[in-house]
């Protein structure tokens, strides 16, 4: 399906970056308020991801939300270098990377930092996130039922340790600011009490049938940018992270309805519906980067349509974490302390 252009769509079919809408941090700091997520999902390599960084980056994107578990960040760092070369500036580039879980310990997560800024031939990342709040090294690709034997539950004082980790790579001019992903609203009213350096964002799924009203408007009061992953629903996610009861947001009835109306595709109903309503979605897409900017720049759902949109959330998580679970007999809806407790270890 074609998509239509809106205002700031060029003759070189290229949005300017500079139209595209922005988040205000609680810093002060704006960072574009669509990025382009980096995970190939195991089937879509380091170098083809590397490519469509650059395509991505012509069609107008200036936000790249990467992370060391993708194992793609040299290669996009070799992007991000022609890009610099080709005259976009560095302070016009917003770059996330992400701490991963094996690397939670104290001397590890400066030595972290400074590989992916190496790998991504930067001397500063905008911002850095904390990956999940679970310490725990489990092999890449493996399925949802493979458990850890070094898992451990989430210990607020270990987790804190990070932090003052995180918090000292914003005073050594490291990284613009710190977040955190995949949290609770009592893992996150925490650290929001004992954090001098407080978290700019939360980066955790985000998509029409995984609304999460609570947290994100937790993360709004507290002046925390939810950023959305999974904002189409991941269609191209590994079979490991499928399961039976799991639902697709862009086959939903209104979704579709929507996307006929303003003849685009549902995947941009999704995009457009999370920009409008204050997250940060972070599609990935090789094929159909440019058709989500776009759908950023114009033609925008209507409140009726945002207010239809409000009543099919299905409470679907798709990344379910199991992976993280620490003992026997643990359901992943553990890991999301949903009775309002952090589940105890
Ligand atoms: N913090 C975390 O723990 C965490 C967890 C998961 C993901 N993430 C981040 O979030 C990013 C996005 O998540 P995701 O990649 O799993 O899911 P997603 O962005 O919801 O879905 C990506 C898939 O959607 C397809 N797609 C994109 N735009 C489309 C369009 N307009 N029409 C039809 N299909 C379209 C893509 O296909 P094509 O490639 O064919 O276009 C790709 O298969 C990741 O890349 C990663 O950066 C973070």
């Amino acid at each position: 399906m074609q998509q239509h252009g809106g205002p700031g769509i060029s003759a070189g079919d290229s949005v300017d970056p500079a139209l595209v809408p922005r988040r205000t941090l609680s810093s002060g700091a704006t960072m574009p308020a669509i990025g382009l997520g980096t995970f190939g999902s195991d089937h879509v390599s380091a170098a083809e991801v590397a490519e469509v960084v650059k395509g991505a980056a012509a069609a107008g994107y200036r936000h790249f939300d990467c992370a060391s578990v993708y194992r793609n960040e040299a290669e996009i760092g070799a992007s991000i270098e022609e890009i610099l070369c080709g005259g976009i500036r560095r302070e016009d580039l917003w770059i996330t990377s992400k701490l991963w879980n094996d690397k939670h310990g104290e001397d590890d997560v400066i030595a972290s930092c400074r590989q992916s800024l190496s790998d991504l031939g930067l001397n500063y990342l905008d911002l850095y996130l904390v990956h999940w709040p679970f310490p725990n090294f489990h092999l890449p690709g493996c399925d949802v039922t493979s458990r850890s034997p070094d898992a451990r539950p989430y210990i607020h004082a270990n987790y804190m340790k990070t932090w003052r980790k995180m918090e000292e790579l914003v005073d050594m001019g490291l990284v613009g600011h710190i977040g955190t992903s995949n949290m609770t609203i009592p893992k996150l009213k925490l650290v929001l009490r004992d954090a001098r350096i407080k978290p700019a964002v939360n980066e955790m799924e985000l998509h029409p049938h995984f609304q999460q009203p609570e947290l994100f408007h937790f993360a709004l009061e507290n002046g925390i940018q939810p950023v959305g992953y999974c904002p189409i629903g991941s269609p191209g996610r590994p079979e490991r992270d499928r399961t039976s009861e799991d639902t697709a947001p862009t086959q939903d009835p209104v979704i579709v309805r929507i996307a006929e109306r303003h003849r685009i595709q549902p995947a941009v109903v999704c995009i457009k519906w999370a920009v409008q309503r204050g997250q940060t979605p972070i599609p990935f897409s090789a094929h159909h980067y440019r058709a989500n900017l776009e759908g950023v720049m114009g033609d925008p759902l209507t409140d009726e349509e945002m207010r239809s949109i409000a009543t099919i959330d299905r409470n679907c998580r798709l990344i379910k974490g199991q992976v993280f679970l620490w003992k026997e007999g643990q359901m992943w809806e553990d890991l999301w302390d949903l009775n309002g407790e952090i589940t105890p270890p």
